[in-house]
């Protein structure tokens, strides 16, 4: 037997090579950890994600926009396939696609996203590539709750990468994701294990009361 808070259901939502994939995945072979990964979601067929995803025997499910008549029947069918995992908490990990209105009807408030920059500095699908062009020279990466915005919503979670003067878009996104791969855990890690609140936009990290017992750890939001 084991007082190990009972551990909450993680669908990974990834359109890329998936390295946060495998570090979460990999942490959630711990079970003190308090994360199941319980299913895997591209939007794409051949990404490093899916390969990763089978060779640890998770399930996954390829919902592909161009199999859809439009964006509004994808973004149904994407809500639809992380629902029939009934997840606790979704992950975005380096999914590169906006998540539509039916998944935040659904999941809203327990959708994570992992961004290479320091939020609200470039936000959007470059920005390894903004930070270098605008000149920054400290950046990072950050871990949002998500919204309905391009990278707006509450802050989780962060981390500080200096910009090198001779670094290239790939260098430094290498670098960024190092230290990405460590924070995404951590703090999946801690959501998963203590719950969270929302003041306005500040997260922190522990619920009221967060038992083993205790249901998955709906956000609570306080004026
Ligand atoms: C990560 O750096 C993540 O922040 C980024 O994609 C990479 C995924 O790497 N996501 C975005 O840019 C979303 N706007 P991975 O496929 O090796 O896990």
């Amino acid at each position: 037997m084991t007082n190990a808070p009972r551990s909450r259901r993680v669908v990974v939502l990834a359109s890329g090579t998936g390295s946060t994939l495998r570090a979460v995945i990999e942490a959630a072979r711990d079970e003190a950890f308090g994360v199941r990964i319980v299913g895997v979601v591209t939007d794409k067929d051949g990404v490093g994600a899916l390969a990763i995803a089978r060779e640890a025997g998770i399930p996954t499910a390829v919902v592909r926009l161009a199999d859809f008549e439009s964006r509004a029947l994808w973004d149904e069918a994407v809500a639809r396939t992380v629902a029939t995992f009934d997840p606790d908490l979704v992950l975005l990990a380096g999914f590169m696609r906006l998540l539509g209105e039916p998944s935040l009807a659904r999941f809203g408030g327990r959708i994570l996203n992992t961004h290479p920059a320091l939020l609200p500095a470039y936000p959007g699908a470059r920005g390894v590539r903004d930070a270098l062009a605008g000149g920054a020279k400290v950046t990072g990466c950050t871990v949002i709750l998500v919204d309905a915005g391009v990278d707006t919503g509450p802050i989780v979670a962060q981390a500080t990468v200096e910009v090198l003067d001779d670094d290239t878009e790939s260098t430094l996104h290498a670098r960024i994701k190092e230290v990405e791969r460590g924070l995404v855990t951590r703090t999946l890690g801690r959501m998963a294990r203590e719950g969270w609140t929302v003041t306005g936009r500040t997260v922190r990290f522990g619920t009221a009361a967060l038992t083993p017992d205790t249901p998955p750890p709906a956000p609570q939001e306080q004026s």
